[in-house]
């Protein structure tokens, strides 16, 4: 088991002409945070998305438990153990807490003991088990999750991948649209995840949350990998610079 949890290797995606991301390689351990930063349009989104299976590459390979692996959706990916949540959350807006974990793997039990039917309680109860393990205040699980805020929701999105026992959770501005207390407590949950072991890829404009909790920092600027570091061996000063590039630092002194 010494290969890391996902390897990454000269991944490229182009859009026509534009090159969103340009042989960008990199390794992802067991217990490790590793936070995405660069500049809007530094291609940290088409990364996440061609590694999760919303985008194919063009050209680079992508290595699950040290095995080579392509995923043509995301419900692959998801079934391989790597879960995603995008910027929107892609929950279901008109729909509670356990439907959302269940979302796409709907429990259903028999009806009468033959007509299929969605299996509410059973969803409903399971759901609870892993909100309680998140410790964040969720005031009722019958509610639709439109009636939640960003922090609650975040955290059901997270209670999904936790409870399917995903081993890669990645994670695109988790904090973006986050008061500073609902903040504070997604970085704590990334905490958890890595204490339990996952392996977590986060991105962030936020340096605050980057250093908070990630072990590696990898920037990229457009479309290239800028740069690689541990977090204990840098700085804000060296990741701003590697985000916009070293003709900045010139002009700046
Ligand atoms: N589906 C797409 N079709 C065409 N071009 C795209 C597509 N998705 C992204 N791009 C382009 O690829 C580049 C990288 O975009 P991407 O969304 O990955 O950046 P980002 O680093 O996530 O930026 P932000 O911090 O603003 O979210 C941009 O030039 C963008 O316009
Ligand atoms: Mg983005």
């Amino acid at each position: 088991m010494n290969d890391p949890i996902l390897r990454v290797r000269g991944l490229s995606k182009h859009f026509g002409g534009v090159h969103a991301i340009e042989n960008v390689s990199f390794d992802l351990e067991r217990g490790e945070v590793l936070a995405l930063a660069g500049d809007n349009g530094a291609g940290k989104s088409t990364l996440i998305k061609t590694i999760s299976g919303v985008h194919t590459p063009n050209a680079g390979e992508i290595w699950l438990r040290g095995i080579p692996t392509t995923f043509a959706t995301p419900r692959e990916a998801r079934e391989a153990g790597i879960e995603t949540i995008y910027q929107d959350l892609a929950l279901a807006d008109n729909l509670d807490v356990g439907a959302n974990v269940f979302l796409g793997r709907e429990r259903m039990r028999r009806r009468f003991g033959l007509l299929p039917a969605l299996d509410r309680r059973l969803m409903r109860a399971e759901a609870a088990r892993v909100v309680e393990t998140l410790d964040i205040a969720m005031p009722r699980l019958d509610l639709p999750v439109r009636a939640l805020s960003g922090g609650q929701r975040q955290a059901v999105a997270i209670g999904r991948a936790i409870f399917w026992n995903a081993e890669v959770l990645i994670m695109d501005e988790p904090t973006a649209a986050l008061g500073v207390p609902e903040q504070r407590k997604v970085v704590a949950l990334i905490k958890s995840l890595r204490a339990a072991g996952k392996a977590v890829i986060f991105i962030s404009h936020n340096l605050g949350d980057i250093f908070a909790v990630a072990d590696r920092i990898l920037v990229l600027r457009r479309g290239q990998k800028a740069g690689e570091r541990r977090a204990a061996q840098t700085n804000d000063d060296e990741i701003v610079r590697l985000i916009v590039g070293e003709s900045m630092q010139g002009r700046a002194g």
